[in-house]
């Protein structure tokens, strides 16, 4: 589908450098471990989701800011090219957002974030950006913003809100519950069932969302890594499969499954069809190193997934 034809989406969200060594496994506290790597790459989860969307052909424009410093050009190497409208992203003075990452060898990855620029998009700074988010038809959300800069893009939407709440973070109740999706994984949804007052009573993941259901969600995507993805209306639980691939790097995968399921919603497809084309591009994502170097274009060969 031509971008001409799509919903427009508006991501809110970070934009991050992002320091990655490499190490056979994650230290334990106050161990020292030698490792490799230490390359820059751009990333940040509003950044990713952008990108990865753009990228597989959406309209997309990012909200966010990045600092004075020399990593605001490394975190923005990617959007460049992307696609992505950048018109909206501020230079503020101070550093950009920096993640500090670690992947063992088993691909999984460890992530501290220093939100830096990231914490000037507050309600404020959102309020400038007031139009842009009113027009759009959906409004993509993540958890490395400010909470009232999260609320208030939530309020300013007319459209569709799309909410991966990563990392978990405290914020108003009613902008949250208008999700729809509400996506997380496992852990993540657990701790959404925390700070909602209703404590999950199960760790079994079609429970888990079962109950975030149950908390007035329209819906709900959970990503279960090697295992696929569940999508859940009320009333409707379907399991998507994901293909077998070896990880190599899974940082970002999440955010490259956030990125590619609204830029399929925002061409009219359904939640299912959408989360399945997802599950393959974020396991296309986890088989390269980094986050945003890792994304698949339109031309990509994605992993298949066999029955
Ligand atoms: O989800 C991966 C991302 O988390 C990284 O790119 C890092 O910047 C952190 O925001």
């Amino acid at each position: 589908m031509s971008n001409s034809t799509c919903t427009d989406i508006v991501v809110v969200g970070s934009i991050n450098a992002d320091l990655t060594a490499k190490v056979q496994r994650h230290p334990e506290p106050g161990e020292t471990l030698l490792g490799s790597g230490g390359t820059v790459s751009a990333g940040g989860k509003g950044a990713n989701q952008a990108v990865a969307a753009a990228q597989l052909g959406a309209k997309v424009t990012m909200i966010g800011a990045v600092g004075t410093d020399q990593m605001a050009g490394e975190a923005l190497t990617h959007m460049r090219q992307s696609g992505a409208d950048m018109s909206a992203i501020a230079i503020v003075d101070g550093p950009t957002g920096l993640a500090i990452i670690t992947v063992s060898d088993d691909g999984e990855n460890s992530i501290i974030v220093i939100p830096g620029a990231n914490a000037s998009v507050t309600a404020e700074f959102v309020d400038k950006h007031s139009q842009l988010i009113e027009n759009s038809g959906i409004v993509l959300l993540q958890g490395e913003i400010p909470a009232d800069g999260f609320e208030r893009a939530v309020d300013l939407s007319q459209g569709r809100v799309v909410i991966n709440l990563a990392p978990v973070v405290s914020v108003g109740h009613v902008q949250l519950r208008r999700a729809d999706p509400l996506l997380v994984n496992e852990h993540e949804g657990a701790l959404v069932l925390d700070m909602l007052g209703t404590p999950a009573t199960t760790s079994d993941p079609q429970g888990l969302v079962a109950e975030l259901l149950n908390q007035g969600f329209a819906s709900v995507v959970m990503t279960l890594g090697a295992e696929g993805a569940l999508v859940g209306t009320p009333g409707q639980l379907t399991e998507i499969p994901t293909p077998k691939i070896q990880a190599v790097d899974t940082t970002g995968s999440g955010d490259a499954f956030a990125g590619a399921l609204v830029a399929k919603l925002s061409e009219g497809a359904g939640l299912i069809e959408a989360a399945t084309f997802a599950a393959r591009v974020g396991a296309y994502a986890a088989t390269k190193p980094g986050a945003q170097a890792s994304y698949p274009t339109l031309t990509t060969e994605l992993p298949s997934i066999i029955h």
